[in-house]
This record gives C-alpha cells, structure tokens and sequence, in this order.
C-alpha cells in the first residue's frame, strides 16, 4: 500500500523544468521544479507549486517575472543539480557552472545550454497548504533551431526529463499515436 502523503509518486513521471528568478539584488536563481503545469490557453499561463520560503517565490514576488526551462537530456545532471540549497546572493549558475542567456521580455535570464526557454511575468499566487501556486503569464519563447517539432518540444532529438520520485526519473524520447473522436 501507499502513504496518501506519497501520493505524487502515483502522478507520475511528472515533465520536469528549472525555474530562474533574480533577486531584487541582482543574483541569478536556478532551482529544478516538477510540480508544473499548463493552467490556460488565453491568456498562456504556466503554474508551478514552490515551497513556501524558497528563493524562487521570493525573487518571482519581488522582481515580477521568472524564466520555465524545459529540462532536456543535454543538461539534465546541471539542471538537476540546481536543487543545492544557497544564500540568497549566491548563484546556482556559477556554482554549478551553467551560462545565463540574456532574455528578451523578462529580467530573470534562462539557461544558455538549454534549447527552449520560456519567459513569464508573475501574474498571481494561491497558498496551497505548504506551498504557493505561482502563476505566471508566458510572454516570449525562445528555442534553438530544432528544438521544436509540430508544434511542441521535439521530444525525439531532445529528450524530455521527468521526475518520478526521490531519484527515479523518465526521459521521454517517443510518442505513440491514439486515435480521438
Ligand atoms: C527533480 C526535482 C523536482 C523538484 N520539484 C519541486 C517542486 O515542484 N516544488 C518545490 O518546491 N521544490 C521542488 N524541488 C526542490 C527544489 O528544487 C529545491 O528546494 C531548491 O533548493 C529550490 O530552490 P530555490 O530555493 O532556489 O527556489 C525539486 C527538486 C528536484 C531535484
């Protein structure tokens, strides 16, 4: 049986992204987050649910916006460990050795090593028990040539990272057709 506390594990493998936000200082943040999801079409809004306290939600509260990027096979060890636990005018980025890329509407920089990156402007929160639902507008994508296929992530070439539970993750490398009515 399973703890009803454990039930994550059972929606499962869970697309895995890093989140960047910069503090109202001026230090890059970068932290790996699964529980993430597409919330409305129009306008495009993305929701990830933050631990309460983590730098994320406070430089995404401060400073207004946050950068979504897709974790790929390319740096899925990098964007993995992105999770260690810094001060606040620490980086991740240069600790862990990851380049920023400049981004083009929001402040917050994405991951130069990653092919798609998905710039957000903070729009609301909702406290959910422990954590805090961020809600943020997508405002520009920038992806590197290929990266996109029919119109979505080009999962065969990339390889979509996603967390199953503890240290168990999926990478995603194909798709199967079902017919719908
Ligand atoms: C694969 C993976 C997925 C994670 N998903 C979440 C999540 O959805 N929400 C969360 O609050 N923390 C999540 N974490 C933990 C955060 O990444 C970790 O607490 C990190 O230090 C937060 O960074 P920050 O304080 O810079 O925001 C996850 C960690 C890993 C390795």
């Amino acid at each position: 049986m399973i703890d009803i506390k454990e039930y994550y594990g059972l929606i499962s493998p869970r697309p895995t992204v890093c989140i960047s936000t910069m503090s109202p200082k001026g230090t890059a943040n970068l932290g790996p987050y699964s529980f993430v999801s597409p919330v409305s079409f129009d306008p495009p809004v993305i929701g990830v649910s933050v631990g309460k306290g983590k730098d994320t939600i406070l430089n995404a509260r401060q400073t207004g916006d946050f950068v979504v990027i897709p974790l790929t096979k390319s740096w899925m060890k990098e964007g993995i460990r992105a999770e260690i636990s810094l001060g606040r005018d620490q980086s991740e980025f240069e600790e862990i050795g990851l380049k920023r890329r400049l981004s083009k509407k929001v402040k917050s920089p994405g991951v130069m090593e990653a092919p798609v990156n998905i710039e957000c402007e903070y729009w609301d929160e909702i406290r959910v028990g422990d954590h805090i639902w961020l809600l943020g507008k997508v405002v520009h994508i920038s992806a590197e040539e290929g990266a996109i296929h029919n119109g979505r992530l080009n999962i065969e070439e990339l390889g979509s990272v996603c967390h199953v539970k503890g240290e168990e993750f999926c990478i995603s490398e194909c798709t199967t057709t079902i017919e719908r009515d």
